[in-house]
């Protein structure tokens, strides 16, 4: 879906307590009633918490909800993405939002900048949008649902992605960067690279492929099966070597949701099928097959190294989490990217008309890239496409005005005539922004 940022810097104080009230009222009501966000907001005048909510309606943070008992909002996914953009902001993690670079089934990726210029990617769970035939299979169910489910299950795979990247990064494996994580967004360090569903020609496929394949059995000696290890999330960067002018290709693994142990009751089956996605695509894609057998799951388990699955759950996601969030997608057909559940946001919009009450549907703001598809035709890795993540961050979208900026003293506004006058892209350039 959208992510409409430009109302974000607009908002006030006061504006902010009601969203955050709303928030705090939906952990246990599915329609927070009106005097319930007054009470949390702690808003003296009942004037001012009435403008708040309908300012917030209005952009569709909150959705008024018809044919409930009571007078009630609830929080829209645009609500939500709203906190945690301001948490970012506030933490000085993110300082403006650009493209959207991917649409998943379960999230949205947007490249963002730290205030030094710094390109980051934010990606956005979003664990209750289905299909539109899910949803209409589940229609009953999703009638009768908590509200607050998807918001906390988005916010678990979330934390459970970050928690994952840091323990990995922490033992040297090629994942991007965490940098923070609120609510249901993660935050992490932009991959200048290409999922490797879209190469389709590599020099030396033998040794990426036995690169990707070490990289499974490394994760079992580590006590973790990816379980989504497939051409989506595997980017793949093109690195020369200045010195001998050889290109060796890095790959940098993402997406982490569905990340399972060594000890889970399927362990084998996951780990059988990130080896055969791989050995798959290897021969579809660069016509390449290995003689060699396995590697077995079996055999990667003998000597363990360490156990990353154990220390995950003893830190910030609990065995509990992991359980409630499994279940969850089990129960939604989350079956990773190369899964069977269908991808259409568009479907899902027009028909479901629960959705449409709540969700922004603006289009003027970010584009919405349809997911990587296979390429057209046949291109050398150096023949990729033009626009790289890196060049998408074009137009960047500043969160935040702050009223405590010093203002720079006259002699600094006033225009040195002396000197060429330079354009803004170029100043820009020079101040060190992503542009
Ligand atoms: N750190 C990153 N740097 C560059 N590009 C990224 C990064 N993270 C994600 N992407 C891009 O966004 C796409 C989708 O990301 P990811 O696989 O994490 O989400 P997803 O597939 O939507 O997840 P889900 O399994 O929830 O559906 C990737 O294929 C890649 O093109
Ligand atoms: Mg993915």
């Amino acid at each position: 879906m959208k992510l409409n940022v430009k109302n974000i810097r607009y908002l006030g104080s006061d504006d902010w307590r009601v969203l955050t009230a709303t928030e705090q009222g939906s952990r246990n009501h599915e329609v927070v009633p009106t005097p319930l966000i007054a009470q949390l907001a702690s808003i003296r005048s009942g004037s001012g918490v009435n403008k708040c909510i309908s300012n917030l309606a209005k952009i569709n943070l909150i959705a008024k909800v018809k044919n409930a008992k009571y007078d009630g909002y609830r929080l829209t996914y645009g609500g939500l993405d709203y906190l945690a953009l301001h948490s970012h902001t506030k933490a000085s993690t993110i300082f403006s939002v650009g493209n959207q670079i991917g649409v998943g089934k379960e999230s949205d990726i947007f490249v963002c900048a730290a205030e030094t210029g710094r390109q980051l990617v934010l990606k956005i769970h979003r664990l209750g949008r289905i299909s539109f035939r899910t949803v209409k299979a589940n229609r009953d169910y999703l009638r009768n649902r908590s509200s607050a489910s998807w918001m906390y299950m988005s916010r678990l795979a979330a934390l459970k992605e970050f928690e994952f990247m840091k323990a990995l990064r922490n033992e040297g494996f090629p994942v991007p960067e965490p940098i923070a994580q609120n609510r249901h967004t993660v935050v992490m360090a932009l991959i200048d690279a290409f999922p490797m569903r879209q190469i389709s020609n590599v020099g030396d496929p033998a040794s990426l492929y036995a690169e990707l394949l070490s990289l499974i059995v490394r994760l079992a000696q580590y006590g973790l099966i990816h379980g989504d290890f497939n051409e989506f999330n595997i980017l793949v960067e093109e690195r020369e070597d200045k010195e001998t002018g050889d290109v060796a290709l890095i790959p940098t693994i993402i997406d982490f949701p569905q990340m399972v142990s060594i000890d889970h009751a399927n362990a084998e089956y996951y780990f059988d099928r990130d080896v055969a996605c791989i050995k798959r695509f290897f021969s579809r894609r660069f016509g390449f097959t290995s003689d060699e057998p396995g590697p077995f799951f079996k055999d990667s388990i003998k000597t363990l190294t360490k156990r990353l699955d154990v220390e995950v759950e003893a830190s910030g996601f609990s065995r509990k989490m992991a359980k409630e969030l499994a279940a969850y997608m089990k129960e939604h057909g989350v079956d990773g990217d190369a899964g069977e559940v269908e991808r259409d946001d568009e479907d899902e919009d027009e028909e479901d008309d629960e959705h449409d009450e709540e969700e922004p549907q603006e289009a003027d703001e970010v584009s919405t890239q349809p997911d990587d598809e296979a390429p057209s035709q046949k291109q050398p890795i150096s023949g990729q496409p033009a626009a790289t993540p890196a060049t998408l961050a074009s137009s960047l979208t500043i969160l935040d005005i702050r009223d405590t900026d010093p203002l720079p003293s006259l002699a600094e506004v006033k225009p040195d005539y002396s000197k060429p006058t330079i354009s803004t892209k170029a100043a820009k350039a020079k101040a060190g922004w992503a542009i």
